[in-house]
């Protein structure tokens, strides 16, 4: 029994987090939407560096320069020395969404001899900084976007959790000891302090891609020194189907349009209908002429008709003379 008890144990366990990919030596760089990020790489000394997005060839390259300083754009590459060991230090300003993902960097005695370090650009929308409840903040998103938000904890270290709701049990979406995980749509990871920039603190990132609107509803980043002593950030998204609405009112609009000018197509082509039928009943059938006008009046209301509908029955209006004349006869 007792085997067997373990056995289910392990069997939740291994489904709990056991799945998680530790993505290991990614080079991960973060920084925050509007804020400027800073990479450090040490090399061997070099004239030539070179800074690019993704591969450095064709129109991947953002700099390449023998400068020992040198800026383009928002891009720009610095070779330092400190204590006699080379680096390079790369700067991307006022980051964007769009700014995240792969690069790479490198320093060379000549263009040929480049040796290459790649490196990951993450970016968070925000970064949480604070519990008030009165604060929570809120994310909207469109399905099919990603988010990653920033949290920020001071003292730093220890497990980080990604948790939607409040980290309660089967709330746990990630959890890990390494620098990067990530498992199905969600990722996390962890930046120590570094330099003044975030104040000695350290950041937990979280990622979820490919939203959904089932992933509406409030999650929390946690960085726990030692269990129950946690510090966490909570935030709270909303996922609507943005495209799909404005979408959908053109739909209706159109098809209430095109209803419209079939109705009054209908609507003309009977009445056409209608008239011709008159004319023939006119010529055939005596007791027509009354029937007429009742049609004519409920299809053209308004007076010019009435006076094309009076011009039109102006001859006819013989015809119901004589048809008169020959009814008193009978009578
Ligand atoms: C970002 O970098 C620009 C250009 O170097 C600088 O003017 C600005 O003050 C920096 N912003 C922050 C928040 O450090
Ligand atoms: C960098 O510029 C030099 C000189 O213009 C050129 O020879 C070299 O091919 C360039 N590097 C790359 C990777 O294109
Ligand atoms: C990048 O920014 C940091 C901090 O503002 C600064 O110390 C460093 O010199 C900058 N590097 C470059 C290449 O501009
Ligand atoms: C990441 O950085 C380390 C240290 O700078 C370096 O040894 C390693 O090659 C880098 N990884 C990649 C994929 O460039």
């Amino acid at each position: 029994m007792k085997v067997h008890h373990t056995l289910i144990c392990f069997f939740f366990l291994s489904l709990q987090d056991g799945n998680a990919e530790v993505n290991i030596n990614k080079n991960i760089s973060f920084g925050v939407v509007g804020r400027n990020l800073t990479a450090v790489f040490s090399f061997p000394a070099g004239t030539w560096k070179m800074l690019c997005r993704g591969e450095c060839k064709g129109g991947n390259i953002l700099i390449n320069t023998t400068d020992e300083k040198h800026q383009s754009h928002r891009y720009s590459t610095e070779l330092k020395s400190e204590d006699g060991v080379p680096h390079l230090s790369v700067n991307i300003t006022q980051l964007i969404m769009s700014d995240a993902g792969q690069y790479s960097c490198g320093v060379g005695g000549s263009p040929s001899s480049v040796s290459y370090k790649q490196f990951e650009v993450v970016v968070a929308e925000a970064l949480l900084d604070g519990n008030d409840p009165a604060q929570l903040k809120h994310f909207n998103k469109e399905t099919g976007s990603s988010l990653t938000v920033g949290c920020y904890f001071n003292p730093s270290g220890g497990q980080t959790f990604f948790c939607r709701g409040e980290c309660g049990e089967d709330e746990v979406l990630l959890q890990t000891d390494d620098e990067d995980a990530s498992k199905d749509r969600y990722r996390i990871g962890y930046r120590g302090p570094s330099g003044e920039t975030y104040r000695g603190g350290g950041i937990v990132y979280v990622t979820i891609t490919q939203l959904t609107e089932s992933d509406s509803g409030r999650y929390r980043c946690s960085l726990n020194p030692s269990p129950g002593q946690g510090s966490f950030r909570d935030f709270e998204i909303s996922v609507t189907d943005g495209v799909s609405l404005p979408v959908g009112l053109t739909v209706a609009v159109i098809i209430i349009i095109i209803i419209i000018i079939f109705s009054s197509l209908a609507v003309l082509i009977i009445c056409i209908k209608r008239k011709s039928n008159r004319g023939l009943r006119t010529r055939g059938n005596s007791e027509g002429t009354n029937m007429e006008d009742v049609h004519y009046e409920n299809c053209t209301p308004g007076s010019t008709r009435e006076d094309s509908t009076y011009q039109s029955l102006h001859p006819a209006a013989r015809d119901q003379d004589q048809t008169y004349s020959t009814l008193t006869h009978h009578t």
